[in-house]
């Protein structure tokens, strides 16, 4: 047994010991757990100030921080809304629920799998959905999981069934779909927007449950921002002057080396009516300077915006007794290596914020963790957190209804580290080797998926391998390869330059690839 295993057994009876006399003491009274607050902004890379972003004005989320831990690596499991919720919040991987699109529901799809918000409810929590938890449509029944996942049906503001209509005025007065979208929310449908409706609701369900104090809550506070449109009130772009955003990044160019595959040609962004006569070369641009700025700078300016809104939810929450949970589904790309949108393996699509708060592990100041963790990681750990009974790991029975793939960050929370290296696993499907419009190459459906990119994030490195994939029966061939890509993050954080095509990385690439292999092997 190793110096750390010991202590960790030692710390392990300690609390068994301080959990018995506690609850033997007051055996009348059921077990306090507290309440749970997980919120999920939508498309969020870590643009905010406690992640050391200079342009970012987050004053509440810097706020949070200060008494959060705050995992500076932690990625999505795939860079696209409803694959990423679906493995969040089922704690499975994309491969093994067979969800890459927006068009299947798991329960009927692949099995039968119990959600975190369902894992509390059967274990005696309240559950609510406020927002974009679950993704809307079929791929949660339309029901967003209800009645399994929650308590009472989710509330999804009314405002949402605007969020791809025109509601962007023009110069003229003239209202568009525009992709940056400042507004008076006088001028908008029921004078304002879903992010505000959402936190309306969520605070006056934290009222409701603490008049009535009966069993705990388990609140998902889904944000819709800064997903696109930009749609925000204007006086949040006054906080952001154009002239700081066009030299944004030094890395402006596709990366040499890259294969085709990896691209995404940001198909939505090219959609928008402020951007759809701008003749962007199709698939690779660029996206001219001054537009790239605005991109940016309406991309901060909503961050600003639901940062702000946080901040009321904040205020409503008794932090004594509650957990919280702050995340992003994915990352975006701001003009990184020329690249827009999500939709891809790179890091800026992947990487996202992930912040705990728990009673239990109070901090006076930031407590930050460089480990490598993914975002399956997040409901083990939060099981963990309200005590309740150690969601069990797939891997010992992968038939498992109840399970979870991830690692619980617990030990970790409690000032353990772990000894093992741990990776992230990553993976995102393309209909073919070349970007296109149709189909999508950004948001390939199912029975068009050819190809799947496996990404492994290490310590220093980022390995992506582009196999033959087969939607048919969900099995990939490693020797029908369509691209590989090598990112050494000690030189290149940006991901610019591929160095597979070096012989001196052979010994790298070859590890690494095997490592790859292992992981999804395992999984
Ligand atoms: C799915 O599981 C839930 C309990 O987690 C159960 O109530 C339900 O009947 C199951 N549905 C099917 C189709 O097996
Ligand atoms: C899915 O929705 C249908 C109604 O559209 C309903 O009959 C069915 O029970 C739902 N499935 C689950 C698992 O909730
Ligand atoms: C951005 O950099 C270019 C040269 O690289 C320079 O000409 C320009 O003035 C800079 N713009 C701003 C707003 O700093
Ligand atoms: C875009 O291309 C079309 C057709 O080639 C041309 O008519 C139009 O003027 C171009 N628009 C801009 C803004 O360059
Ligand atoms: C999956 O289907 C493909 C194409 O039909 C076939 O070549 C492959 O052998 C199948 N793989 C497995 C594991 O069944």
């Amino acid at each position: 047994m190793t110096a750390a295993s010991a202590r960790l057994l030692l710390l392990l009876w300690l609390w068994e010991f301080l959990f018995f006399t506690a609850t033997f003491s007051e055996a009348a009274t059921p077990p306090q757990r507290p309440n749970v607050v997980l919120v999920i902004f939508d498309d969020l890379r870590p643009v905010l100030g406690a992640y050391g972003d200079p342009l970012a004005s987050t004053p509440y989320l810097d706020e949070f921080a200060q008494g959060s831990h705050v995992f500076t690596r932690a990625y999505s499991q795939q860079s696209l809304c409803a694959p990423s919720r679906n493995s969040l919040l089922t704690g499975r991987r994309p491969d093994t629920l067979h969800l890459y699109d927006f068009y299947s529901y798991w329960r009927t799809f692949t099995g039968n799998f119990t959600t975190l918000p369902q894992y509390f409810k059967d274990h005696g929590y309240y559950t609510y959905s406020c927002g974009k938890v679950f993704h809307p449509g079929l791929s949660s029944n339309n029901t967003d999981d209800y009645p399994l996942s929650w308590s009472a049906p989710a509330f999804r503001p009314r405002t949402e069934q605007f969020m791809n209509s025109p509601v962007c005025p023009d110069k003229e007065g003239i209202l568009r779909k525009n992709l940056i979208c400042p507004v008076e929310l006088q001028t908008q449908p029921y004078k304002t927007l879903p992010d505000i409706e959402s936190v309306a609701e969520a605070l006056r369900f934290v009222e409701s449950r603490k008049t009535r104090n009966r069993e705990p809550f388990f609140l998902a506070m889904g944000f819709h921002k800064p997903h696109i449109n930009f749609r925000f009130p204007k006086q949040f772009l006054s906080r952001f002057p154009l002239p700081q955003f066009f030299n944004y990044t030094e890395d402006t160019l596709k990366p040499p080396n890259m294969p085709a595959v990896a691209w995404n040609p940001y198909t939505d962004v090219r959609a928008r009516d402020d951007f759809k006569h701008s003749n962007i070369s199709f698939p690779y641009g660029p996206i001219a300077r001054h537009q790239a700025a605005q991109i940016r700078q309406g991309y901060y300016a909503s961050v600003a915006y639901v940062d702000d809104l946080f901040g009321k939810l904040m205020e409503g929450l008794d932090l004594e007794n509650t957990v919280v949970v702050v995340l992003g589904d994915h990352g975006w790309s701001l003009g990184e290596h020329a690249e827009w949108a999500k939709y891809s393996n790179f890091e800026v699509a992947l990487r996202v914020p992930l912040m705990i708060r728990s009673p239990q592990f109070p901090v006076s100041q930031t407590k930050f963790y460089q480990g490598i963790t993914e975002l399956l990681d997040v409901f083990p750990t939060l099981v963990d957190l309200a005590g309740l009974p150690a969601l069990p790991a797939c891997q010992e029975d992968p038939q498992k209804l109840t399970c979870g793939e991830g690692k619980s960050l617990y030990f970790q929370l409690m000032g353990l580290g772990l000894a093992d290296e741990h990776v992230a696993l990553s993976q995102y499907p393309r209909p073919g080797m070349l970007p296109t419009k149709h189909p999508n190459s950004d948001k390939p459906k199912l029975r068009n998926i050819k190809i799947m990119g496996y990404s492994l994030r290490t310590d220093l490195y980022r390995y992506t391998l582009w196999v033959r994939f087969h939607a048919q029966n969900f099995s990939r061939d490693w020797h029908d390869v369509y691209g590989e890509e090598l990112y050494d993050h000690r030189l290149d954080s940006g991901e610019e330059m591929n160095l597979v095509p070096l012989p001196e990385f052979d010994d790298v690439r070859q590890r690494l690839r095997r490592r790859l292999m292992e992981v999804v092997g395992s999984s």
